[in-house]
């Protein structure tokens, strides 16, 4: 069916991913709220483009569709505020909306397309996470990018009335792409523990190592923007004050990120100059953080008593 043929057309006759939220809403919802609605519109993306001028980085950020016949990415030159769009992953050269399931729409589709389920579909643009991905999954650990970033979900594909009357529940994904959905999904990804504390008059000696056991790419990862994981080592007094801190960054640029499965090993030493001070415990927080530090999404915690 075609009833609303401008749903797959190219350029400026296309409305804008708006009005696949017409029936689409709870999917155009969390698409809107995710980074992916954001990547022109971000002013850091703005300013590291050099107010748009590379056109070299608008395939990725503003893509005409992943699914092309050369495996050339391109970019599109309308709608540009909406980002990595729908059509952007759903659009087909062929002009059919393409999906991983079976359906009956108000507009062409192509069903039942296994790539959807792929982490190929997200290494299209990711190309270095997907890489990473590729040398560090194995075998028996199957998940994919969708698994950890696309949360489960059964539900209709549409919810406007009357026509989601007629619909199925099905098992969908939905569309966070999150780093807070992939840290909900990923139990216990991050591996803290204190060793060998030592505590004498002058300092306290100790070990912090961190595992990356279950993320199958480095934390942090990717190519672009600030990414920085920020641990903090603190010493505590007993009314819960810190009067002590330690912070170490890791960044890929500096190649001190957490591979998968790799164990890191920091070493501390905390000088007691203040005798008087009742020590309660050690802690270590692991924030990814963005370079104002104002926005500390928490990774991982622990504490330590002191006696
Ligand atoms: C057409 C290119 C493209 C495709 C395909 C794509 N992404 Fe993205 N993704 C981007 C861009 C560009 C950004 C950066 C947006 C920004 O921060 O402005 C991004 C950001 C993200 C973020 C947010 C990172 C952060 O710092 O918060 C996550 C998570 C993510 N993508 C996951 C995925 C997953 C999972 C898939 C596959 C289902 C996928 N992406 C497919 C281009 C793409
Ligand atoms: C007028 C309502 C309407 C609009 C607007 C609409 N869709 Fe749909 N779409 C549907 C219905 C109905 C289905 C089938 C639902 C089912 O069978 O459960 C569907 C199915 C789909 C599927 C699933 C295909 C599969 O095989 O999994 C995709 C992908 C899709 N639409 C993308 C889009 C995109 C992208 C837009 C905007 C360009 C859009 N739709 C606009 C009603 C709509
Ligand atoms: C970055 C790529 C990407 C973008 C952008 C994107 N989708 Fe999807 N979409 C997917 C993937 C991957 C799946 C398959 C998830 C699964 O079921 O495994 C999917 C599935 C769907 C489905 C089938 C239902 C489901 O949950 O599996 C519909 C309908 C759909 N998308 C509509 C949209 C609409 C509407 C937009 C824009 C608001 C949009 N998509 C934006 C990647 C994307
Ligand atoms: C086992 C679950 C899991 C899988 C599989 C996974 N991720 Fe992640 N991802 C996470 C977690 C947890 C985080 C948050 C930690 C972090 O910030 O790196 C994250 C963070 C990210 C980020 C944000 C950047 C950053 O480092 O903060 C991007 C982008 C991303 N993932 C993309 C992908 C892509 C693309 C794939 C597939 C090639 C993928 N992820 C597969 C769990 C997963
Ligand atoms: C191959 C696809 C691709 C190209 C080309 C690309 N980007 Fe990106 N960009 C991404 C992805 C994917 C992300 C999400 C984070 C990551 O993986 O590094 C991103 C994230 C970003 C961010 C971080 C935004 C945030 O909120 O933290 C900035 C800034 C950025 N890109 C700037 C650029 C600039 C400038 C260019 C051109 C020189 C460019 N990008 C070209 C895919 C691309």
């Amino acid at each position: 069916m075609n009833m609303y043929p401008e749903l797959v057309k190219r350029g400026i006759d296309f409305p804008g991913s708006k009005r696949c939220g017409d029936c689409h809403i709870d999917i155009y919802k969390e698409w809107a709220d995710s980074m992916h609605a954001k990547s022109y519109v971000n002013e850091e993306f703005r300013v590291a483009s050099n107010d748009y001028g590379y056109p070299f980085c608008m395939r990725c950020h503003v893509p005409e569709s992943i699914l092309t016949e050369s495996n050339e990415l391109m970019a599109r030159d309308h709608n540009l505020e909406d980002g990595v769009d729908c059509q952007g992953c759903h659009l087909t050269s062929d002009c059919l909306l393409s999906g991983p399931h079976s359906g009956i729409g108000p507009h062409p589709l192509e069903e039942n397309q296994p790539f959807y389920k792929d982490s190929r579909l997200c290494g299209t643009c990711h190309i270095d996470t997907y890489e990473e991905y590729l040398r560090y999954v194995d075998v028996d650990q199957k998940q994919t990018c969708q698994d950890c970033h696309m949360p489960a979900v059964r539900r209709k594909l549409i919810q406007d009335e009357p026509w989601q009357k007629i619909h199925r529940r099905k098992e969908g994904k939905a569309h966070t792409f999150s780093v807070l959905s992939a840290i909900e999904n990923t139990e216990d990804f991050i591996e803290l523990t204190f060793a060998e504390i030592n505590k004498n008059n002058n300092h306290i000696t100790g070990i912090l190592e961190i595992v990356n056991t279950s993320v199958n790419h480095s934390i942090p990862t990717g190519s672009y923007g600030y990414r920085e994981v920020l641990l903090l080592i603190n010493l505590k007094d007993n009314l819960g004050r810190t009067i002590k801190s330690k912070h170490v960054s890791m960044f890929m640029e500096l190649n001190t990120q957490l591979k998968p499965g790799e164990k890191k090993i920091y070493s501390f030493v905390f000088d007691l100059d203040d005798k008087s001070a009742e020590l309660k415990e050690l802690e270590a927080i692991l924030f990814r953080t963005n370079f104002k530090r104002t926005n500390k999404i928490l990774l991982a915690e622990i504490e330590f008593c002191i006696e």
